[in-house]
């Protein structure tokens, strides 16, 4: 399964670029400002644990980020495909936007497609457990969990406000692969 996949702006139909390492992700990703990284724990952690047992499993990971970007507040959403709110949430993230603080994600369990648009190309970049995910704010993109969403995420906040997305009014998103025909 690809896990970064890089298009021109103007072509959904064939990628120019496919990238599976993640160093060479990391690189390709840090020089547009966006953070990419790994994280473990060695916490044994069930897929029932709660936010506080999530947090405490990957504290000094997050230390670590708070004290990078200072970030004030975590916390874990967790979404899954029998969510009786599913459509509704996947839609909700499927327009191009952008937000007035960084979004930034890890993601404990699951997975999710993050489409970053950026010098003239959409970079789709699949995240799955163990991904940290972190876009400056401003940065246009949307994301798609699928018709069956399925994911556990710590998210990092420094405005209370900052993670409301403001739409681009651009249609760019509906022209390029959803999830599950992506993934
Ligand atoms: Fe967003």
């Amino acid at each position: 399964m690809d896990k970064l996949t890089i298009f021109t702006e103007d072509n959904a139909l064939s990628a120019v670029e496919v990238l599976n390492d993640t160093d060479t992700i990391a690189q390709r990703l840090k020089a547009l400002g966006i953070g990419f990284e790994q994280w473990q724990t060695d916490a044994p952690l069930s897929a029932e644990a709660d936010e506080s047992e999530v947090i405490a499993a990957y504290q000094s990971s997050i230390n670590d980020l708070k004290r990078q970007h200072g970030f004030h507040t975590v916390d874990v959403a967790a979404i899954h495909p029998d969510h009786p709110q599913a459509e509704e949430l996947r839609k909700k993230f499927l327009c191009e936007h952008t937000h007035d603080d960084f979004e930034a994600r890890y993601f404990v369990d699951g997975s999710g497609m993050f489409y970053i648009h950026a010098v003239g190309h959409v970079f789709m970049l699949r995240c799955d457990k163990g991904d940290l995910v972190n876009l400056p704010a401003l940065t246009p993109h949307w994301f798609d969990m699928g018709a069956k969403p399925d994911f556990k995420a710590i998210r990092f906040f420094r405005i209370a406000e900052g993670w409301v997305g403001l739409p681009t009014g651009s249609d760019i998103a509906e022209r390029f692969p959803r999830f599950e025909t992506a993934a």
